[in-house]
């Protein structure tokens, strides 16, 4: 451990099974950085109580989450993997940081304005007060390192007014001002060849798809839509089939697809199963370790429970710091 970099801090909200674009934007990125910094894992579900969609099957979601996680490397011998509402001292932390916090700077937020316009219909209070919680979470385990993708960059900069503002009232230096590590990663688009990969969207590939369902959701792929014809030349440049290939395919292959679609020498149906198969065999591994550890639930959230205990020991440390820097009695 003392080898290492830092600490890392990442977290998601339990939202169930995982996509490509979870698996491709973080859960490897994650995986990757065990083993040069001390990481600590959370899947947030107190996140989650932010919006109605993520409400429901909590307990459901976070296993199937879990499973993903674990499956892709996510390793507990190197990292702290733990469920965020098992350790309630973030809880604490939260409500400290909210009376350093002004409310204009929560609710200017782009974030903020981002959700109001996606649920107008259920904007309450700890939806505000979201990047209070998030901050909450970085700086309890004082991470150093926040691997986020760049959508997150404006909680990362509330997390650090957090720190100068608690630090400075409290006249204190407990809090650690963290920074935000970029995962590159172009963004992956879903079937429907426009939006973001998103569970919401239905525009999903999900990692621990059996081969023919990512067969046919592959097949299903929106791809140029100025190719309409088998013998119509095509544009891989603007085909996330193509995106997906130089991905998942040989360096071969993508320059195959890529002088032959141009060409209608190779037709969508044949260059989608060629991504399906490599998918598939991409996944092959995971897959595997997956099944093994859904069929043993209960070792899953033992692991879990073991990361609870271990957060909680860091989270316990910090608070009694924080604690005594407000200065309340002992
Ligand atoms: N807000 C993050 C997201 O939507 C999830 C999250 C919650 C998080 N707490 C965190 C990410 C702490 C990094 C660190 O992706």
């Amino acid at each position: 451990m003392t080898a290492k970099k830092g600490r890392v801090f990442s977290g998601a909200r339990p939202t169930g099974k995982q996509h490509l674009g979870n698996y491709l934007g973080a859960i490897k990125n994650y995986v990757q950085l065990q083993d040069e910094y001390d990481c600590v894992y959370s899947i947030v579900d107190i996140h989650a109580l932010t919006t109605l969609e993520t409400t429901v099957n909590l307990k459901e979601n976070t296993l199937e989450m879990a499973l993903d996680w674990l499956a892709a490397g996510m390793d507990p011998q190197k990292s702290v993997i733990f469920i965020q509402s098992h350790v309630p001292e973030v809880t604490e932390l939260h409500i400290y940081l909210s009376m350093v916090t002004p409310e204009g700077k929560l609710t200017d937020l782009p974030t903020f304005k981002d959700k109001v316009r996606e649920n107008p219909n259920n904007i309450n209070y700890g939806l505000v007060g979201y990047p209070v919680l998030m901050a909450a979470d970085i700086l309890l385990y004082k991470a150093d390192t926040v691997p986020v993708g760049i959508d997150q960059a404006p909680h990362i900069e509330f997390a650090r007014e957090c720190v100068r503002s608690f630090n400075y009232r409290y006249n204190t230096k407990v809090l650690i001002e963290p920074q935000m590590k970029v995962t590159q990663y172009p963004k992956i688009i879903g079937i429907d060849g426009v939006n973001k990969m998103s569970k919401s969207l239905n525009n999903e590939i999900e990692i621990s798809a059996t081969p023919e369902l990512t067969q046919k959701r592959v097949v299903s792929m929106v791809t140029d839509p100025n190719r309409q014809r088998r013998t119509d030349p095509g544009n891989p440049d603007v085909c996330n089939v193509y995106s997906l290939h130089k991905i998942f395919s040989t360096s071969d292959q993508v320059n195959m697809v890529n002088t032959e679609c141009r060409r209608a020498g190779i037709g969508c149906v044949d260059c989608k199963k060629m991504l399906a198969e490599n998918i598939n065999q991409n996944l092959a591994g995971l897959r595997e370790k997956r099944s093994q550890l859904a069929a043993h639930p209960n070792d899953v959230w033992d692991i879990l429970h073991d990361g609870d205990k271990r957060a909680r020991v860091i989270a316990e440390a910090t608070m009694q710091e924080v604690r005594k820097a407000i200065g309340f009695a002992e």
